[in-house]
């Protein structure tokens, strides 16, 4: 993870960025220090040669054999980089030398790179970095020899390591700084922006998280503006919570007055749909479902007969048993229930409740005929408690059973008509309410 992070990102380009730099500087300082001191050491074998030259003019003229050799002496011995020196008359022909073994020798200037040239003096350097001088020697315009020198480098080389030590130690020096530095520099920026996307994660979540200003720059403001925009939106949010709340109350308290209406209709079936969601919803709790699921299945009892808002009042109203044609027209309200809350993307989910409250058990319902536990179980526990409750209410064509009538005609018909589980759930639960009910009276 950390190898992914903005701040390890942000650390290597600055670090690579830092070395190349680094070590650019490094090699033009070198390049920089070894042309210095080349040029050094060719100006101190220009002048040594063209001094010793004026000395040795006399000397020459003369054929002064001792003086010459006073002048290769004395230049020999006050310059110890300086490896050897001849006067050689025009014809290259060493006079005189500071190794007594090369006097009378014939010298011809070696190849190597020219190093500098004017009419007082050349300077070469040959292969192995020596350098090779060579001054003419004139009195009143009239050239009678050279001064011929050999300078070596070894001064420059001391030179060049002192230097390139001193490069190497600014070097490790300059990128231990760069690299404190770096980490100073990412620490800096980055944390804000961390500090941000934890921000965001945490507003993500729904939790509000005010964050630390570090700066007066632009990340500093973005910070600002984050808290700012968080503020509100856990305001807008935390508003919205509420008029979602309000607003399904009132859909709930709609949904129970569209209820009350329906059952309206019919004044036998008054307060109907309100029984059925009380049973149901107490058969739901002793089977543990979760709160939501409570909730959907209270809304779905509202609604189980809002398709008998299409049934006539012929056939609703009916005071006697109805004929096979009415029983068709009154059954179709599961299906125009259907219909009814398929209108609202919002109601579909409780449409398998209200399509299937009267299935059976055993297949012999209606309107699909889907059996055991293919019926939804919401559909199942409407189904007990809308027959529990139409059998204990008065109808046109009959009087009220007694409760312990209708438990045992759910008993009865339990595995057929219902499921054998949720009725034996449902004693269960109207035992419990009920001290002193002995259900084997029943049986
Ligand atoms: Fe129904």
């Amino acid at each position: 993870m950390i190898f992914r992070g903005i701040r390890f990102k942000f650390s290597l380009v600055i670090l690579f960025l830092l070395v190349v730099t680094t070590l650019s500087f490094s090699v033009l300082t070198l390049k920089a220090v070894e042309q210095y001191f080349t040029g050094a050491v060719v100006s101190k074998a220009e002048a040594i040669s063209r001094s010793a030259a004026a000395s040795a003019a006399y000397s020459l003229l003369s054929g002064d054999m001792l003086g010459m050799d006073s002048v290769v002496s004395r230049v020999k011995a006050s310059h110890l980089n300086v490896d050897c020196i001849a006067i050689l008359d025009n014809s290259m022909k060493a006079l005189a030398h500071s190794d007594l073994k090369k006097r009378g020798h014939t010298f011809s200037p070696g190849p190597g790179r020219l190093m500098s040239l004017d009419r007082y003096c050349s300077v070469v350097e040959q292969k192995g970095g020596m350098l090779e001088a060579l001054a003419p020697i004139s009195f009143f315009g009239k050239q009678m020899g050279y001064v011929m020198l050999e300078v070596n480098r070894s001064l420059l080389q001391r030179a060049r390591e002192s230097a390139r030590a001193s490069v190497f130690q600014g070097l490790v020096v300059a990128i231990m700084l760069g690299i404190a530095g770096v980490f100073l520099l990412t620490t800096t920026i980055t944390r804000p922006i961390k500090e941000l996307s934890a921000g965001v994660q945490e507003l993500k979540a729904g939790r509000k998280r005010h964050l630390r200003v570090y700066s007066k720059d632009e990340l500093g403001q973005l910070t600002r503006n984050f808290n700012e925009m968080s503020a509100l939106i856990v305001e807008q949010k935390d508003r919205l919570a509420r008029y979602a709340g309000e607003l399904e109350e009132a859909y709930v308290s709609t949904l129970r007055v569209l209820a009350a209406a329906i059952d309206a209709r019919d004044p036998y079936t008054l307060g109907h749909s309100a029984r059925v969601a009380q049973l149901s919803v107490k058969l739901g709790e002793a089977i543990g479902l979760p709160k939501k699921e409570l909730e959907d299945l209270e809304i779905a009892c509202l609604f189980h007969d809002v398709g008998k808002i299409k049934t006539p009042d012929y056939v609703l109203l009916k005071a006697g048993p109805l004929s096979a044609p009415e029983f068709k027209e009154m059954a179709s309200h599961t299906e125009d229930g259907t219909n009814i809350l398929s209108k609202a993307p919002s109601l579909a989910k409780y449409i398998p409740a209200v399509r299937h409250h009267h299935e059976w058990y055993n297949g012999k319902g209606y309107p699909d005929g889907l059996s055991g536990d293919r019926i939804p179980l919401h559909a199942s526990i409407i189904t007990i408690a809308d027959s529990f409750d139409a059998m204990t209410s008065t109808r046109p064509y009959r009087s009220s059973r007694s409760e312990a009538e209708a438990l045992k005609e759910l008993l009865r018909c339990s595995g057929t008509q219902f499921n054998p589980r949720l009725v034996e759930l449902f004693v269960k639960v109207y035992r419990n309410e009920h001290e002193g009910f002995i259900l084997s009276e029943l049986i």
